[in-house]
């Protein structure tokens, strides 16, 4: 019998669905302080230009592979060349690896929130007070874990729809809200330098490196290259124009942290410009109070943002554990509650070392490395570079890209980057994602600078 598979309500539906996973912590957290970090202005520029080549033909190869095996990522894979079922594996052990950094972050943004909305944003914009915080040993934990149960709670309850549903009316004001305190960021004194380091590309602070956080961050923003987007596609009507929803995906994400990115760099450059380069995954946390502090009803206004940005972060985390469970449910026969229970446990485990990487086991590094960094950096730049290679070989060389170009316009849809996909997985992207790698492994041993 064939299996019958449920399918997203329309274009618009699956628009929403795959941005609502696609648009969280990711845009809003991680793309700032990488930003800040790699040279502002020429981060955004690499960044924007792999979003519309590389990212858009990763994402709809994605889709595609998706709709046409109908089969989610652990399998997909499989039924498109056997040898390929390695690659369902490696992808899956992606979204296990980011879920509990993820609920981690989650953590802070619930702890800021509770400080705003309790009025005491103020104390918040303390030099000391985010270092406080993350390097204490209670905190840190019970707002990991209290993120981690909400997702849980959710995907238990099956309530996913309904958040969703929320978030599809409060994300625009979180856009809004964005770009009402990026424009007041603007008018401060001393702005300015800020604003152009983000926009204006500095050829001189180029380096390999641009392009490798670059890359990293184009995976985890878009939600590619783990497999999530394969499953997605595995919903995706026959009839339904996926080169139209990929546009929209594309733009609406880079949208966000490119926003994000707007509020928050130049504000680093006015507040503590001493923290562009160190201020990393803490930079959203450090400087935003800083900005409300300053605000007219910035406490009020921080207090909103900060609830909006959990919802953002919720979204997403309730598609990674979503895609986890899905998973397990699938290879061991598992109920769905029992799958939930597993992975939100397994996920507390896996989660205390980022919790407590900056306090309690600050001391212990990998690589050089705390916790959090360490488990970011193994998905994002290498798990992910090594999929999303191993994907470009199997569509470029063994399938042929003609096979997924087939499936985009099998409805005699447009696909007006044609052209560059096939260009993209075929030649170019194989030979960066190579590069890259072997520029981490040399970073590694010191060869080269990172
Ligand atoms: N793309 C999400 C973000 O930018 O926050 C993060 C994410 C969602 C990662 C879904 C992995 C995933 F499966």
């Amino acid at each position: 019998m064939k299996e019958q598979r449920s399918n997203f309500s329309g274009k618009m539906g699956f628009i929403l669905a795959a941005a609502g996973s696609a648009v969280g912590l990711g845009n809003l957290w991680r793309f700032p302080y990488l930003a800040a970090q790699h040279g502002g202005g020429i981060f955004i520029f690499v960044y924007l230009i792999l979003v519309v080549t590389f990212g858009f033909s990763m994402l709809i190869m994605e889709l595609a592979i998706g709709r046409k095996t109908k089969q989610s990522s652990i399998t997909a894979y499989t039924k498109l060349n056997k040898k390929f079922g390695f690659l369902g594996v490696l992808a899956a052990i992606v979204p296990i690896i980011i879920l509990p950094y993820y609920c981690v972050i989650g953590g802070w943004v619930i702890k800021y929130m509770i400080v705003f909305m309790s009025g005491q944003g103020k104390a918040a914009a303390a030099d000391t007070y985010f270092g406080a915080f993350t390097g204490g040993t209670i905190e840190p934990l019970v707002f990991f874990v209290v993120f981690l149960l909400a997702t849980m709670a959710i995907v238990l309850g099956g309530v996913q729809k309904g958040v969703e549903r929320v978030s599809k009316i409060l994300m625009p004001v979180l856009l809004i809200l964005t770009v009402g305190i990026s424009v007041y960021v603007a008018t401060i004194d001393g702005a300015w330098e800020g604003i152009k380091y983000y926009l204006w590309p500095d050829f001189s602070n180029f380096s390999m490196s641009t392009v490798c956080a670059a890359m990293g961050q184009l995976f985890f923003s878009m939600s590619i290259a783990m497999g999530i987007m394969v499953s997605y596609g595995s919903y995706v009507k026959d009839d339904i124009d996926l080169n139209g929803c990929v546009n929209h995906i594309e733009i609406f994400d880079t949208a966000v942290a490119f926003l994000s990115g707007f509020m928050i760099v130049p504000a680093v450059f006015v507040f503590q410009p001493d923290k562009l380069n160190t201020g990393g995954p803490g930079l959203m946390f450090a400087t935003l109070p800083l900005v409300f502090e300053k605000m007219p009803f910035g406490q009020v206004i921080g207090a909103v943002f900060f609830v909006l940005v959990l919802l953002a972060a919720l979204t997403s985390s309730i598609s990674i554990m979503e895609a986890i469970v899905s998973m397990v449910m699938d290879k061991f026969k598992m109920k769905r509650w029992m799958a939930v229970v597993g992975v939100t446990a397994f996920s507390v485990v896996l989660g205390i070392p980022s919790a407590w990487g900056f306090g309690l086991w600050g001391d212990v590094k990998i690589l050089g490395m705390d916790f959090l960094t360490f488990f970011d950096f193994v998905a994002n730049s290498i798990l992910m570079p090594i999929v999303a290679l191993a994907t470009c070989i199997l569509v470029g060389w063994v399938l042929k890209t003609k096979t997924i170009e087939e499936e985009i316009t099998k409805n005699g849809e447009k696909f007006a980057r044609k052209g560059i996909f096939h260009v993209m997985i075929r030649y170019i992207a194989p030979v960066f994602l190579i590069m890259i790698l072997v520029f981490y492994t040399l970073a590694q041993f010191g060869l080269v600078k990172y």
